[in-house]
């Protein structure tokens, strides 16, 4: 099978290895490539990837959004959502999904499924292209809240059409109202590049205030363990690492490119590895 990445930069990218231990899973040969192009590259770039009839691949930062004039087809949760992480070709026509809201549900579901229980109340922190495809599947789920905040409040507002659900109460606020009622919450999601490498002491609100037994989700994974968890963890919080998302938006998306299943947990303490040997 021919699978790739495609985005820039990426040459620091975890995602082949983690497809490759899929392979192995599934015992599949096949590669998984890195086509890091720049902007007027990019249609050139995919119609040669077109030519090369390749089976499948990934779509990553900067082109979740500008691939999709790009495609035959697009699933119904990727529409809504606006963005592409994977592109499966069938019969030569590429197919786009979303995998990374469902991905990082499935991850958040499967350490603590008592937060499924229906009447629990979440923090968004953020409101770019990540927290759309969390937010559009939270929604999916019986909560019995969801708060956006948003440094820009106006791009925290434009989330809002995402949610199809009626029984989910959703408002937008700033970090400042956030902070403030901080131990209402039973999940705070951290959405935003905030805190990521090299930044490492950055954190979009402080942690001081959260309801002991909370769950703590950080969606950055560079470092392991960010200042946002850190302080979290120290307060008595639960915490959730970014590299869950990372790993099962690969297992979904890899899922629909094989038609098997493959096991994430399997591979993700030696994934933690990887991600702790990265150089940057
Ligand atoms: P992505 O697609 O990776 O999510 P994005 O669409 O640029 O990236 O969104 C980045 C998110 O991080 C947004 O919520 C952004 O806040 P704004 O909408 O106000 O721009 C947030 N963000 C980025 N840098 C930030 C910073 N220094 N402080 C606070 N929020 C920040």
């Amino acid at each position: 099978m021919k699978l790739g990445l495609i985005g820039y930069p990426i040459q620091h990218s975890l995602s082949p290895w983690i497809h490759k231990q899929f392979m192995q899973q599934i015992e599949m040969t096949g590669t998984y490539q890195l086509y890091e192009v720049e902007q007027n590259q990019l249609a050139e770039q995919l119609s040669q990837m077109k030519a090369e009839r390749i089976n499948g691949f990934n779509v990553t930062v900067p082109y979740k959004q500008m691939i999709i004039p790009y495609l035959d087809e697009l699933d119904v949760h990727a529409e809504q959502i606006g963005a592409v992480n994977t592109v499966l070709q069938r019969d030569n026509r590429w197919i786009g999904y979303n995998t990374d809201g469902l991905g990082y549900i499935t991850a958040l579901k499967t350490k603590y499924p008592e937060l499924f229980s229906g009447d629990k109340r979440v923090l968004l922190l953020g409101a770019g292209g990540a927290s759309r495809g969390i937010f559009y599947t939270l929604c999916q789920e019986p909560f019995e809240a969801i708060d956006i905040a948003n440094r820009t409040l106006d791009r925290a507002d434009e989330l809002l059409i995402l949610n199809h659900s009626n029984q989910i109460k959703v408002t937008t606020c700033t970090y400042e109202d956030a902070e403030k009622s901080l131990s209402q919450y039973d999940l705070i999601i951290q959405t935003t590049s905030v805190g990521m490498k090299p930044n490492v002491n950055s954190q979009v609100i402080s942690m001081n205030n959260v309801k002991r037994g909370v769950v703590v989700s950080d969606i950055v994974y560079q470092p392991f363990l960010t200042s946002l968890l850190d302080d979290a963890k120290q307060q008595g919080a639960r915490i959730h690492h970014g590299h869950e998302m990372l790993l099962y938006q690969a297992k979904l998306a890899f899922q629909l490119w094989s038609g098997k299943q493959v096991n994430a947990e399997k591979i993700e303490v030696a994934f933690m590895e990887q991600i702790k040997n990265v150089r940057n």
